[in-house]
C-alpha cells in the first residue's frame, strides 16, 4: 500500500503530534516565535516538519500546520493562547451561523508553500491532513477546547440540526478543496483527524458525519493517495470503517488492537495505538509494552506504528527516541 515500506521487514513508525511539543529544537524556536508565526511562515513550518525525521528517526513527516486552518479560511478569527486556540466569535453565539462564514482559500497558501518546501528537501513520505467535519465543527461551534466533551457543539447537533447539516456541507466542501491542493503540492499520504468521533452515538455518527468523511477520502484516493482515518473514541463504530471509507484506520489507545483487527474490514490496514502516557514510563516498561505487540506484527505485517492519540507535551524526548528506536529494531 505505501510503496516505499514494502521491502523493510519492520513496521514503519510515526507519531501524531510529532512536529512540535516534545522536540528540544522546536521548544527553542518557540522561545523566539509564536505558534502562529511558526505555522504561517513556510520556511519555519518546513523546518519544524522535518525535525522529527531528523531528530527522532520517524519514517514519515507530517506537515506542520493545524486542523484549525479550515475555520480560519472560513473567516473565523482564532487567538492562539498558552492554553490552546480560542475563537473570538464561536458559532454557538451567533444567530445564523452557516450564513456568517466567508470563504477565503488564500488563507491556505502558507500551507501549500510549506509543502513545496518540504517536498524539495525531504527523503521520506510527507503526510498531509485536515480535521474531519465533526472535530472541526466542534471547535467552530464551541470556540474553545478546554471543555472536554464540547457540550455546546453536541447540543447544536441536536437542537439546530438543519444548520448543522449546512455547516457539515460547507466544512466538507472546503476540506475537499484543501486536501486536493495538498495532494497537488506533493503530499503522499493523507490523514483525516476525527479526534472527537466519540461525542456522538455510533449510529448518529454513521448517518450524519461518515458520508462527509467518505467524500473527502474519495477525492484524495481518486488521485492515488492513500487515506488514514483516525476516528478517536468511535468504539464499536469501527465496524463501519470499511475499505469504502479509507485505506488505513488509526486505532485509539482505548481500543485493544487485536479486537480492532477483528472488527475492522480486513482490507483496511491498522495504525496505532500505544497509549501516549506509556511514554512517560521508565524505559523498561516501554520496551515491555512494545514486546506485547511483536505477535501482532508477525500476523499483521502491514501495521503502521503510532500512538493512540498525540504525543503528550510533557513526554521526555529521550523516551520518545527510545520508543522509535525500539520499534525500528522489531523484526
Ligand atoms: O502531528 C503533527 O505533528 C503535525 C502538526 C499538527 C498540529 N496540530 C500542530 C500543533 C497536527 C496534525 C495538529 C492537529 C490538531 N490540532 C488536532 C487533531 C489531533 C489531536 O491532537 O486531537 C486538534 C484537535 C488540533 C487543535 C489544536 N491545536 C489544539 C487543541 C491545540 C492546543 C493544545 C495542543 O495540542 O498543544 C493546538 C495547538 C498546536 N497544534 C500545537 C502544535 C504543535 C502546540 C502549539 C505550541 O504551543 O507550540
Amino acid at each position: 500500500m505505501i510503496k516505499c515500506f514494502q521491502n523493510i521487514n519492520r513496521p514503519p513508525v510515526w507519531l501524531m503530534r510529532q512536529a512540535g511539543r516534545v522536540l528540544p529544537r522546536y521548544r527553542k524556536l518557540r522561545e523566539k516565535y509564536s505558534f502562529r508565526e511558526l505555522m504561517e511562515t513556510p520556511q519555519l513550518a518546513s523546518d519544524v516538519t522535518l525535525m522529527p525525521v531528523e531528530d527522532l528517526g520517524v519514517d514519515f513527516a507530517i506537515i506542520f500546520s493545524d486542523i484549525l486552518t479550515v475555520p480560519t479560511a472560513l473567516g473565523m478569527e482564532i487567538e492562539w493562547t498558552e492554553c490552546g486556540p480560542k475563537f473570538l466569535k464561536p458559532l454557538c453565539e451567533l444567530d445564523n451561523p452557516s450564513k456568517s462564514l466567508k470563504i477565503n482559500t488564500e488563507k491556505f497558501s502558507h500551507v501549500y508553500k510549506a509543502i513545496d518546501n518540504v517536498v524539495s528537501r525531504k527523503n521520506v513520505p510527507l503526510i498531509g491532513f485536515c480535521g474531519a467535519p465533526l472535530t472541526t465543527l466542534c471547535y467552530m461551534i464551541q470556540g474553545v477546547s478546554s471543555k472536554q466533551n464540547f457540550p455546546e457543539a453536541k447540543k447544536f447537533f441536536y437542537t439546530q440540526a438543519s444548520d448543522a447539516k449546512k455547516l457539515i456541507e460547507i466544512v466538507t466542501e472546503i476540506s475537499i478543496e484543501y486536501a486536493l491542493k495538498q495532494v497537488e503540492h506533493g503530499v503522499e499520504v493523507f490523514q483525516i483527524f476525527e479526534s472527537n468521533a466519540g461525542i456522538l452515538p455510533t449510529e448518529m455518527y454513521k448517518a450524519l458525519i461518515l458520508p462527509s468523511v467518505k467524500k473527502i477520502s474519495d477525492a484524495v484516493r481518486s488521485k492515488g493517495v492513500p487515506v488514514i482515518f483516525f476516528p478517536k473514541g468511535i468504539g464499536l463504530g469501527l465496524k463501519n470503517i470499511t475499505s469504502e471509507i479509507c485505506d488505513i484506520v488509526g486505532i485509539d489507545w482505548q481500543t485493544d488492537i487485536w479486537e480492532a483487527r477483528q472488527v475492522v474490514d480486513n482490507k483496511v490496514m491498522l495504525q496505532g495505538n500505544f497509549d501516549p502516557h506509556l511514554l512517560l514510563s521508565p524505559q523498561e516498561k516501554i520496551a515491555e509494552e512494545i514486546e506485547k505487540y511483536r505477535n501482532f506484527f508477525s500476523e499483521n505485517p502491514d501495521w503502521i506504528v503510532n500512538l493512540g492519540h498525540g504525543v503528550l507535551a510533557e513526554t521526555p524526548f529521550e523516551n520518545v527516541k527510545f520508543f522509535v528506536d525500539k520499534i525500528k529494531s522489531l523484526r
